[in-house]
C-alpha cells in the first residue's frame, strides 16, 4: 500500500489532475491517495500558499503528484525542494505521436541539480549594481551525477553527457566536471563525456537524438530543459519529477494557465505523464508503460486538446484513454 499526496493547486491543475487520477482509476493500484491543498486559492483562504498540514501530507507519503500553482508556484514548488531536499529534477524528453514536435524519435532526459547554483538566492547589490554568488558543493554534484548514471542503468541508456562552462566558471563548474567523471569511473559499462552548454544549446536543436542522459547545473539545466520541451511538443505534453532521498513530488512543468483555465481545454497529457514517471518512481514500471500505451492510441487516434491541434475536451482524452487501458 502507498499513500500518495494529491495536491491540484490552481487553475488547469486541478482539471489535470482529474483527468490524471481518473486514468489511475482504471488500474488495479494498491494507492490510497490523500489530498492537500497549496497555492494561490490556499492563499487566499488560510494566508499561507504552503500551509505546515500539506508539508505533513507530503511528508507522510510515499509520493506527491501536484497540478500548478499560480502567482505563488516559487513559494510553493521552491520551498518544497528546499524543505524535502529534492535534488534532483527530472525533465524527460520523448517524442509522442500526433503534437507537433520539431523532432520524431527523441528520447532523452535532463537530469538537472535542484538545489544550489545561482538558484540559492544570494543576491546583493553593490555601489554601482548587484551581484549573485553561485554556490556549487562537490557533495550536492556528486550525488547528482550518481543519480543521472543510476537512471541510466536502471532505464537502460548507454550514455550520460554532462553539461557545463568550465572554461570560465573555471572553480564551480570545473568541480561539478571533475566529480563527474569521478562518479562515471563506477559505471565502465556507461559512456561519459562533458559539454560546454553554449555547444549543448546548439546540440539540441541539430542532433537531439545523440543524447540519452543529460546531467546539469541547475541553471542550465532549467534553460536547456525548456529548450528540450519544444523539441518534443511544448509544455502541454511535458511532465517533471522532484526527487531526494526519502520524497518525491511529480508534476507537469505548466503552470496553471489562467487563460484557458475552467474551460476543459487543457491538455492532460503533462500531467499523465508526470504520474507515469510516479509509477516508475515507485517500481511499477507495468503500470507506467500500459499508461503510456494508451496515451499514444489515443493521441494517433486524433482525440487531443486544442492547444496540439485537436478539438476534444480535458475529460473526453482522459475518458478515452481510460478506455485504452481496459481494452489492454
Ligand atoms: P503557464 O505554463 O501557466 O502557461 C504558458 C502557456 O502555455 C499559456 O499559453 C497556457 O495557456 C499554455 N498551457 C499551459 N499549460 C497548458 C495545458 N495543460 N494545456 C494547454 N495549454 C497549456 O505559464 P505562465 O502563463 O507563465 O504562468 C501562469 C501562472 O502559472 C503564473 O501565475 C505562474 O506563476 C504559474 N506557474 C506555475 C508553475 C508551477 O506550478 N510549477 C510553473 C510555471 C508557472
Ligand atoms: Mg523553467
Amino acid at each position: 500500500m502507498y499513500k500518495i499526496a494529491v495536491i491540484p493547486g490552481d487553475g488547469v491543475g486541478k482539471e489535470v489532475m482529474d483527468a490524471a487520477l481518473h486514468i489511475l482509476s482504471g488500474l488495479d493500484l494498491d494507492f490510497e491517495y490523500e489530498f492537500a491543498e497549496a497555492g494561490d486559492e490556499c492563499a487566499e483562504k488560510t494566508g499561507d500558499p504552503l500551509p505546515d498540514e500539506t508539508l505533513e501530507v507530503i511528508r507522510n507519503s510515499d509520493a506527491c503528484l501536484f497540478g500548478a500553482a499560480g502567482e505563488t508556484a516559487a513559494d510553493v514548488i521552491v520551498k518544497l525542494r528546499r524543505e524535502l531536499d529534492l535534488f534532483v529534477n527530472l525533465r524527460p524528453v520523448r517524442s509522442l505521436p500526433g503534437v507537433g514536435g520539431l523532432f520524431s524519435g527523441l528520447d532523452f532526459v535532463i537530469v538537472r541539480e535542484n538545489t544550489e547554483d545561482l538558484y540559492v538566492g544570494l543576491e546583493e547589490y553593490t555601489g554601482d549594481g548587484a551581484v549573485a554568488k553561485r554556490v556549487i558543493t562537490r557533495r550536492a554534484c556528486k550525488r547528482i551525477c550518481k543519480f543521472a548514471f543510476d537512471y541510466a542503468v536502471d532505464e537502460g541508456f548507454e550514455r550520460v553527457a554532462a553539461v557545463h562552462k568550465a572554461n570560465v566558471l573555471k572553480k564551480t563548474d570545473g568541480i561539478f566536471r571533475e566529480e563527474f567523471y569521478k562518479v562515471a569511473r563506477n559505471y565502465p559499462g556507461i559512456k561519459a563525456e562533458d559539454f560546454y552548454v553554449d555547444a549543448m544549446a546548439m546540440y539540441l536543436i541539430k542532433k537531439p537524438r545523440e543524447f540519452e542522459v543529460i546531467v546539469t547545473t541547475n541553471m542550465f539545466g532549467d534553460i536547456l530543459s525548456d529548450e528540450a520541451a519544444a523539441l518534443v511538443g511544448g509544455l502541454g505534453v511535458a511532465p517533471s519529477a522532484n526527487i531526494g532521498k526519502k520524497h518525491g513530488i511529480f508534476e507537469p512543468v505548466h503552470g496553471s494557465a489562467p487563460k484557458i483555465a475552467g474551460k476543459n481545454i487543457a491538455n492532460p497529457t503533462a500531467m499523465i505523464l508526470s504520474t507515469t514517471l510516479m509509477l516508475k518512481h515507485l517500481k511499477k514500471k507495468k503500470e507506467a508503460t500500459l499508461i503510456e500505451k494508451a496515451l499514444k492510441k489515443t493521441l494517433k487516434k486524433g482525440i487531443k486538446t486544442p492547444d496540439i491541434g485537436g478539438k476534444h475536451t480535458t475529460t473526453q482524452v482522459a475518458q478515452a484513454i481510460r478506455d485504452e487501458l481496459i481494452e489492454e
